[in-house]
């Protein structure tokens, strides 16, 4: 089969990926020179609307509506956009070897691509069931979210199933945003995840209290501490009810998991420096092999306010990654340098009428502020996390654009906390003000 050469590759075509095209295009690459290969069958996208309004009953979002960059407020790049750029977009390819020592790529069907400078954006997977041995975690719908394909196999279930009983395993982001996206159609919904709170990774007690209740509130039943263990089936292999550890029998028609995701690493292992988890890169996404870039969920990066390493797997890093890779790329080439990354942490999720934002980094003590009754009518309220006296990190709930602002140079700025219960009685005021 034919080769095919081109001076820039990039792995996936995900936020990663079609953020990155954008720079390549703005810092003025050549017609021909750029590649994007991708096992999805669609120009890149705004993976984040899978979860939300792609769900949706009315309102909904199909591509091309959400194409990159509209999720940032920038130009939707569609797939006209490319051919007139002349980068090549190479959908329905998926790479299964690389050779980083000879520059070369093959794909499932047998193409083999070069490249003199490769950026690898290959993301997450998910974490599934099978793969801690849950018995007939294999059985008709049950789902994970990534991919559109994904995404449009649960709209079709939905509409299948009007007022079936839906279990969400997991009570992470997309536990939290599938039940809600369910119970808008209104699918019965029940969620199990094993931690005492939700979100554990980022929410506090409190925090979790009010989304707990105001989910209850919406007829969301949710049960703790605790897993699946097994799934029954009908005869026709779909699953009908769920087997939890502790003994507890749950009715589905259908199960949603959302326990985790894994970055996409496994094509390099042993080819490049690794790092918790992910493909260990510098300031400006360089790997330890020459003339190659990771970016997005599996790019362990320097991040510099917190002098530490870490991997990301948020959408906001993968667009900004992305375009740090791309300019350091071009100002190499013209004997430049551009700053080193320097990355502020930024979270958001929506749900229901919920909107949240987190800036910084959620360790060290915390203070919580505002009204976190889940039957508020303006559920306003955050979080502060503080550490060797500084405020490090900022939760926000219901936030306006400019109260959001605040929050985030909270987070950067780092302002000292004089005393905990003044910063509580402050709340927000406290960011205005800095
Ligand atoms: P991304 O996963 O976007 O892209 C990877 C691409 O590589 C895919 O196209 C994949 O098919 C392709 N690929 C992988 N291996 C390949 C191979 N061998 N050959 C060819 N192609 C290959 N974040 C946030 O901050 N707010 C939010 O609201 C959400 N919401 C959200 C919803 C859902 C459903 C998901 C799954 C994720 C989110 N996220 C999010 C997370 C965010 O979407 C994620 O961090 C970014 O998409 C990461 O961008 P990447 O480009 O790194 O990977
Ligand atoms: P997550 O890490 O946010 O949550 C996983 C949840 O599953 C946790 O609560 C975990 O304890 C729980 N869990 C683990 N094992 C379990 C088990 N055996 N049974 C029940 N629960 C179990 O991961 P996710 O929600 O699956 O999200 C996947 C990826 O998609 C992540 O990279 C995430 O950042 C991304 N995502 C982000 C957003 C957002 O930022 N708004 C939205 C959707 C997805």
């Amino acid at each position: 089969m034919a080769e095919k050469a081109f001076k820039y590759v990039i792995i996936g075509g995900g936020v990663a990926a079609g953020y990155a095209a954008r720079e390549f295009a703005n810092q003025g690459v050549n017609p021909g020179e750029l590649a994007i290969i991708s096992k999805e069958a669609v120009a890149p996208y705004e993976r984040p609307a899978l979860s939300k309004a792609y769900l949706f009953p009315e309102g909904t979002a199909r591509l091309p509506g959400f194409h990159v960059c509209v999720g940032s407020g920038g130009e939707r790049l569609l797939p006209e956009w490319y051919a007139e750029k002349g980068i090549s977009l190479i959908l329905n390819t998926e790479v299964v070897k690389v050779d980083l020592a000879s520059k070369t790529l093959i794909s499932a069907a047998g193409e083999t691509f070069k490249y003199q400078i490769l950026i690898i954006a290959t993301g997450s997977t998910v974490v599934r069931l099978s793969d801690f041995g849950v018995q007939g975690a294999d059985a008709k719908n049950i789902f994970y979210l990534r991919e559109i394909d994904d995404a449009d196999k649960l709209v079709e279930v939905i509409k299948a199933k009007k007022n079936g009983k839906a279990l969400v395993v997991g009570g992470g982001y997309i536990g939290l945003e599938l039940s809600a996206a369910l119970k808008i159609n209104s699918i019965d919904v029940s969620m199990v995840y094993p931690e005492p709170w939700c979100m554990p990774r980022l929410f506090t007690s409190e925090l979790a209290g009010f989304y707990e209740g105001y989910y209850a509130n919406k007829g969301i039943k949710i049960i703790k501490g605790t897993v699946a263990t097994g799934f029954g089936t009908n005869e026709n292999g779909e699953v009908t009810d769920v087997k939890l550890k502790d003994g507890r029998v749950m009715e589905a028609d259908i199960v949603v998991v959302g326990v985790g995701g894994r970055p996409v690493t496994k094509l390099f292992k042993g080819q490049v420096e690794e790092e918790k988890g992910g493909i260990k890169t510098d300031g400006f996404f360089k790997t330890s092999v020459p003339d190659v870039y990771a970016v997005g969920d599996v790019a362990t990066f320097p991040m510099k306010l917190y002098n530490e390493m870490r991997r990301v797997e948020h959408v906001d890093h993968a667009r900004k990654s992305a375009e740090q890779a791309v300019k350091a790329i071009f100002s190499s080439e013209q004997g430049n340098s551009i700053d080193e990354y320097d990355y502020l942490p930024y979270f958001y999720s929506r749900a229901f009428d919920l909107s949240w934002q987190f800036y910084g980094d959620n360790v060290g003590e915390t203070v919580f502020f505002g009204d976190g009754s889940p039957t508020s009518p303006t559920h306003k309220f955050g979080s502060y996390w503080i550490k060797d006296g500084k405020v490090v990190g900022a939760f926000l709930e219901g936030g306006t654009p400019e109260e959001n602002k605040a929050i985030a140079k909270v987070a950067r700025v780092q302002p000292p906390a004089h005393s905990l219960d003044q910063l509580a009685t402050e709340g927000l005021t406290f960011a205005c003000k800095i």
